[in-house]
């Protein structure tokens, strides 16, 4: 027989001798030690040492006659010696030993280290396949999560647009609205002098190509327009046969004619515009020298866009047909803001004005 103790030592392997009436002969105290038995005991009964070979007896005659070459009969699993190190695993092996007849050797291997590994790893397997599990279940909640976000996303994007497209619709019914009705109030006014129809629009266009011409901003540009179309509004109060009338007016009816700026500025001061409409319309008839209403304000007194309104007002009044005399020509009315530049006119708004109309080509569309 092979050496007990060193294929224990060598192999963990725990050899017997098995008979064919199933006695296991113990040659060492290996096996017995290894199976927890009782180390002075020679032999015992097969099924009480191990009750897992029932049921397999015909194959272990087969093998102790030499009929089989089949020698690996179980792989075992019990608790031999208790916890801690409490399950053991073995390969039971039954080899026919040729020179006995009648017998086998009986082989225990101890595979405990490699069945624990394999456990291991089959637990590492499991984890590995839970963890699996749970990234992909996670990864379908991220794809779920940013689906609905991708929604929610379109969602807002459209209440977005379409909430833009309603402030932008809103707004721009807000500067019809208002264009509008700075035109009707325009439109009331020359309602009561019909020779001055169109003579605020008109003031308007030119005062904004010079605003344009001195580099002012397009929001002050927007503030001398509606000032321009408005700056007459005072005439309201003046009694119609006073602006229509064909000859000189007395100077009694002409102060009553003056006090348009004041009354324009009254109409105009409780409105909220983003731009000094109110006072440009009661300081465009003063004049750089102090010599102009309602106040005698002098130049550095007065705002620049009523300056503005004040030459584009004269160059409009002077070249167009009023009741009282026939309209000049845009020369003469150049010219008379020419020679009043620094006096009466503002000196940088009249040469800009002169520019536009002899340089840049201005015309009033007819
Ligand atoms: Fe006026
Ligand atoms: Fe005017």
């Amino acid at each position: 027989m092979i050496d007990n103790s060193l294929l224990a030592y060598r192999f963990g392997l725990h050899q017997a001798r098995i008979d064919r009436d199933y006695t296991i002969h113990f040659h060492g105290p290996s096996l017995q030690v290894f199976l927890g038995l009782d180390a002075d005991h020679g032999t015992a009964e097969a099924f009480e040492v191990f009750p897992e070979l029932v049921g397999v007896e015909r194959k272990i005659t087969s093998i102790i006659d030499g009929n089989s070459r089949e020698t690996s009969i179980k792989r075992i699993n019990r608790i031999l010696f208790g916890p801690p190190s409490s399950e053991v695993f073995f390969d039971l092996y039954i080899i026919h030993d040729e020179r006995e007849a009648d017998a086998a050797a009986l082989v225990v291997k101890d595979v405990t280290g490699e069945c624990l590994i394999r456990q291991s790893l089959q637990q590492r397997r499991n984890e590995i396949h839970l963890l699996q599990q749970h990234l992909s279940e996670k990864n379908a909640q991220l794809t779920r999560s940013q689906e609905e976000l991708r929604e929610l996303n379109r969602g807002l994007e459209e209440a977005v647009e379409s909430r833009t497209r309603e402030l932008k619709e809103s707004i721009e019914l807000s500067q019809r609205l208002f264009s509008q009705t700075v035109n009707t109030l325009m439109f009331a006014m020359e309602k009561r002098d019909p020779y001055t129809v169109g003579h605020q629009q008109r003031v308007g266009t030119l005062a904004e190509a010079i605003g344009r011409e001195l580099g002012l901003s397009e929001q002050i540009i927007d503030g001398i327009g509606v000032a321009s179309r408005l700056h007459d509004i005072g005439k309201i109060y003046v009694p119609s046969e006073f602006l229509t009338k064909p000859l000189s007016l007395t100077e009694a009816e002409f102060n009553v004619i003056k006090t348009h700026s004041r009354v324009g500025f009254e109409i105009l001061r409780d409105i909220e515009f983003p731009w000094p409409v109110a006072t440009i319309t009661l300081q465009h008839h003063e004049k750089c020298d102090g010599s102009g209403y309602p106040d005698g304000l002098k130049a550095d007194e007065i705002l620049l866009e009523a300056k503005i309104v004040t030459v584009a007002d004269v160059v409009e009044a002077m070249a167009t047909y009023r009741p009282y005399r026939f309209s000049s020509s845009i020369e003469s009315a150049l010219s008379e803001i020419e020679t009043n530049s620094g006096l009466l006119y503002d000196a940088d708004v009249v040469k800009t004005c002169v520019r536009l109309f002899r340089e840049k080509g201005f015309k009033w569309k007819s």
